[in-house]
């Protein structure tokens, strides 16, 4: 189990990073929680930038962001959102409140977890039977992409960015958990430059009703 997460050089990069977003990633964080309703779940809240996004139809958020640098500035946000915000210091994996969510929301956070298929058979758990799990990362590539990720992640790339593992296959963990990926669209980002980032999937994982 993750003991929580200390990560002052990742935390100054990330509130850096956060703060100067481009609107094109703006746009799909709203596409990613478009239509969302009720009680949902946010894992590694980072800053707080999602909360202002929620739609009026979430009735509450619950955000766990373990890194207490990120945490003080998503509390802030938290204040200022539009839906009810509770912050917890939890990682993903000691969070339970052991009431059933509607939603979860997973923006940048599955590549950062240690054990990603325990974490996703986790969130099927905390949701209810027809319940969604809304997530927007980016995944593993293909070919030369694929061993330039591999070599990043067995070598610096963890240590710099929050333990952010590259070459996840973030989808066919969700399915290994029992969720239906529907609805789902990837991309690549064009760079000048070989980063190991630049792969993205955004859709919905569902917990098929009657589960
Ligand atoms: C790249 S940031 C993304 C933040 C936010 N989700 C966003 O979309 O802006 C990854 C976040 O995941 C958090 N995180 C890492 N491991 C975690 C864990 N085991 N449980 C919960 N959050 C975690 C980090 O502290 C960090 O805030």
């Amino acid at each position: 189990m993750t003991e929580g997460v200390d990560n002052p050089f990742f935390a100054r990069v990330w509130t850096a990073m956060s703060a100067r977003e481009p609107e094109s990633l703006r746009r799909l964080r709203r596409e990613n929680l478009a239509g969302l309703t009720g009680r949902v779940l946010e894992v590694g809240a980072g800053t707080g930038t999602n909360f202002a996004l929620y739609p009026a139809t979430v009735t509450e958020v619950v955000a766990v962001e373990p890194e207490r640098r990120l945490a003080a500035l998503a509390a802030r946000a938290a204040a200022d959102a539009a839906v009810p915000v509770t912050l917890t210091a939890d990682t993903v994996e000691r969070f339970d409140d052991g009431e059933p969510f509607d939603a979860v929301v997973c923006s940048l956070v599955l590549c950062s977890v240690e054990d990603p298929d325990a974490v996703a058979a986790q969130l099927y758990s905390a949701l209810r039977p027809g319940g969604e799990l809304r997530y927007l990362e980016h995944v593993a590539g293909t070919g030369a992409r694929a061993r330039l990720q591999r070599v990043a992640d067995a070598t610096v790339w963890p240590r710099l960015a929050g333990n952010c593992h590259t070459h996840r296959h973030t989808e066919q963990t969700l399915r290994a958990a029992g969720f239906r990926v529907q609805g789902r669209r990837e991309w690549t980002m064009p760079r000048w430059v070989p980063l190991p980032v630049a792969e993205f999937a955004i859709g919905r994982a569902v917990k098929p009703a009657g589960s």
